[in-house]
């Protein structure tokens, strides 16, 4: 095993432990954004999501770390670079209704998965996600076909 996986098993066992403790810290979170944007490449059904990003997903891999360490619990390495994160903000720019949130949460459903997260920390994860997802969204959307009022 390694230290990194001694860690984050001994800080799941504790009820008290952040997020970030529990994901093993700064590795485990990089690990997390990295099997994300690794299934937007990968996966065809991510396609539509991946066409909404830069052509190169360095700089949004180490974005989305940073940003992630702090939200998470841990040292707050993004607004260290970049100040106040303003995230709705920043998502302006791109159109976001229900799929992309959808797109977006299935992506990191199945990354926590894929590392094999601990169920209870992929259900702390999976709601907390959930909300910012949606608050995320900028986009009114049209009524279903056959929709009345
Ligand atoms: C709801 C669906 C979402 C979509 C479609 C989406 C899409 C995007 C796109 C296209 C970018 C620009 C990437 C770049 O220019 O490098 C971006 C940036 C970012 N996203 Fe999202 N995102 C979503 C939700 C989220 C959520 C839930 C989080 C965090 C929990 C998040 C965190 C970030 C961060 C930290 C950045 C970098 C911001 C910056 O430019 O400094 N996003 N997102």
């Amino acid at each position: 095993m390694t230290e990194t996986t001694d860690n984050a098993a001994a800080a799941a066992l504790d009820a008290d432990a952040t997020p970030f403790d529990q994901l093993g810290g700064e590795a485990g979170v990089r690990a997390l954004a990295d099997r994300f944007y690794d299934l937007m490449e990968l996966e065809p059904r991510f396609a539509a999501l991946r066409a909404m990003h830069p052509a190169g997903l360095e700089e949004t891999r180490d974005k989305l770390h940073w940003f992630l360490c702090g939200w998470l619990g841990g040292p707050p390495l993004y607004e260290q670079r970049f100040g106040h994160p303003r995230l709705r903000m920043r998502h302006f720019p791109y159109a976001i209704g229900t799929r992309e949130r959808d797109d977006w949460l299935a992506c990191m459903q199945q990354a926590m998965a894929d590392l094999q997260l601990a169920e209870p920390l992929q259900a702390r994860l999976r709601a907390a996600f959930a909300g910012t997802a949606d608050w995320m969204r900028n986009q009114a959307e049209q009524a279903p076909p056959g929709a009345t009022g």
